[in-house]
């Protein structure tokens, strides 16, 4: 049950009149506090004390009050009946949404023949998240892995490539796409050729050009550069898919992305030229996306470049034309660095003006950067930035030296769970747009707020289940004493925290509710012993029942994290 709305909509019910039902940080005094009487009071013109003792007896008639009190101007503090908590409290079910939406949801976004970097890791955490909350309150949503798989560094690459091995027949304009091509790479090879091309295209003005006129006719088409082309993708979709399984995120509803979305390019630019919205500038071809409201610089959107290549821009509008064609979304939801914002306002003004889809359904969740202990992005010992593979290895590096200080043996896959849990956890655990200081010896303690203490809670919840080894029912009737009943309100608070971590788009809230509810386990787990020889049946059949709700609630919230349970930690 949710708890907090039904408390809430019977106080209305009651009163007549919508009041705010608040969750007070100390649950000593009353489980919720309501503002009704100050709301009553405006509507009446009274005092909101005096009218707070007018209200006491009717709210003390609805069926779940034990007690009601007034504290300060007049807020009413309301009990919960011990048995009303035990009756009603439920292991949370997939919700129904009251409206339930279509949400193209676009995170991941990962790069061909490029490996991942550091904010890979964030925009993978926190959509998938959402992705997984939209899901449990009943949405229908639809994950986009918007692939970088057309731009500069595909020019880039090829180019290398032909500068590497330039008899390859992929390098000639007249080459058949039937032909077998004996030309093989592993993915860290070709991960390297990027960053090597790069900078050596920096030095090297005829290689960048060189990139540069591959890249154009690699867009328009030429056979060779194609087949290359595809040879690679391959290659990175399954290191992709790998990062998939690594993170443990669901898997992506749809692995198209600027590639993809160049199709759509001719459709759009029709669209464009009907409301003439592109302009010629220097040779480049633009969309003005500027408002005379603007306060801020609004740079033009470059629906193509000087050399009369696709961009970033264009097919991310194309992107946008094809969800709209496909998914027909209520909302598309974008996750990305908040350094590309001003992309996104860009997009979403282009394709609000064009009529292509409205931008007040569009939505960028920005985060910040992960940074080490000196404020800059997070690096390696050797002073490189940091991969998101990096990351994981240097969180499993932490976890396997903690295990080893403690005198456990762990296997590997519970090591890896645990270091997973110990990065997603504290990520999550952030505000999605504020920068935080990545500890890799902090966020793996099993103590405190962290991933592996969430784990470490429910893997002893569970054993002591499976060491009861007994049917789990409701009892009849079952006294509670304290550390069960606040253990059983805060279940009871499940799915208004999660409503509220996806409206405020606060996955904070997810974290640190889990982080509570494992509190509340372990003052349970201390103060209510469950398999001790001297606990009545009676006694023992209530708590396996609250162990195996609380087991339940954090069971799911760990799933909507991403996180996943080790048999034994
Ligand atoms: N591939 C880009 C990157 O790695 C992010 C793309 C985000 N999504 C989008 N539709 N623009 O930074």
């Amino acid at each position: 049950m949710n708890l907090y709305k039904y408390v809430s909509d019977e106080i209305n019910k009651k009163l007549g009149f919508e009041a705010k039902l608040d969750v007070p940080k100390n649950r000593d005094f009353g489980d919720f506090a309501t503002n009704a009487a100050m709301v009553g009071a405006k509507i009446a013109g009274k005092n909101p004390r005096e009218l707070a003792n007018e209200y006491l007896p009717l709210l003390q008639q609805l069926d779940f009050v034990k007690e009601v009190s007034i504290a300060g101007p007049g807020f009413i503090n309301i009990k919960i009946k011990d048995d009303f908590i035990l009756d009603n409290a439920t292991a949370p079910k997939p919700m129904t949404a009251k409206e339930p939406l279509v949400i193209d949801m676009d995170y991941g976004a990962y790069n061909v023949a490029k490996s991942l970097h550091i904010g890979h890791l964030r925009t993978s955490i926190v959509g998938d998240t959402f992705n997984h909350i939209a899901k449990f309150i009943g949405h229908k949503t639809f994950s986009w892995n918007h692939i970088g798989d057309w731009g500069k560094p595909m020019g880039l690459v090829i180019a290398w490539i032909e500068r590497l091995h330039p008899e390859l027949p992929y390098f000639q304009d007249n080459f058949n796409p039937e032909t077998p091509v004996d030309y093989e790479i592993d993915v860290a090879e070709l991960n390297n050729y990027y960053p090597s091309a790069s900078s050596f295209a920096k030095e090297n003005p005829e290689f960048q050009a060189r990139a540069q006129e591959i890249k154009a006719k690699f867009q328009a088409g030429h056979p060779g550069y194609f087949a290359l082309y595809e040879k690679f993708l391959a290659i990175s979709l399954q290191a992709m898919n790998n990062t998939v399984k690594r993170l443990n995120i669901l898997p992506f509803d749809y692995d198209l992305g600027e590639r993809n979305a160049a199709k759509y390019l001719k459709d759009v630019e029709e669209i464009l030229n009907e409301k003439h919205m592109i302009y010629e500038n220097e040779g480049a071809q633009i969309i003005n996306v500027k408002r005379d409201t603007d306060t801020a610089p609004m740079p033009p959107y470059m629906w193509r470049d000087s050399r009369g290549a696709d961009t970033y821009d264009s097919t991310d509008l194309a992107a946008v034309y094809c969800r709209k064609k496909i998914d027909n979304p209520d909302k598309i939801i974008y996750f990305t660095d908040l350094r590309q914002s001003l992309h996104f306002e860009q997009l979403f003004r282009a394709a609000d003006m064009s009529g292509i889809y409205p931008y007040d359904k569009f939505e960028h969740i920005g985060y910040g950067t992960i940074n080490g202990k000196d404020g800059k992005p997070f690096k390696t010992r050797d002073g490189n930035a940091a991969g998101l593979d990096d990351i994981l290895d240097i969180a499993n590096d932490a976890v396997i030296a903690r295990v080893a200080e403690s005198g456990k043996k762990l296997d590997d896959e519970t090591i890896k769970s645990i270091a997973l849990a110990a990065v997603k956890f504290n990520d999550l655990l952030h505000d999605v747009k504020s920068d935080y200081v990545f500890d890799p010896s902090s966020i793996t303690s099993f103590e405190g707020k962290t991933g592996p203490y969430i784990l470490y809670t429910a893997v002893r919840l569970n054993s002591v289940m499976k060491r009861a080894n007994a049917d789990i029912t409701k009892p009849e009737s079952f006294e509670l004493s304290a550390e069960e009943r606040n253990l059983l309100i805060e279940i009871m608070d499940f799915e208004h925290t999660i409503l509220s971590a996806y409206d405020n788009r606060a996955t904070d809230m997810i974290a640190n509710y889990a982080y509570d509810l494992c509190q509340l386990i372990n003052n349970f787990y201390h103060n209510c012993p469950i398999l001790r020889d001297d606990v009545t049946p009676e006694i023992k059949a209530g708590r396996l029942y609250i162990a195996k709700l609380a087991f339940d609630t954090l069971s799911t919230a760990i799933d909507l994290m991403g996180l996943k349970i080790p048999n034994e930690m």
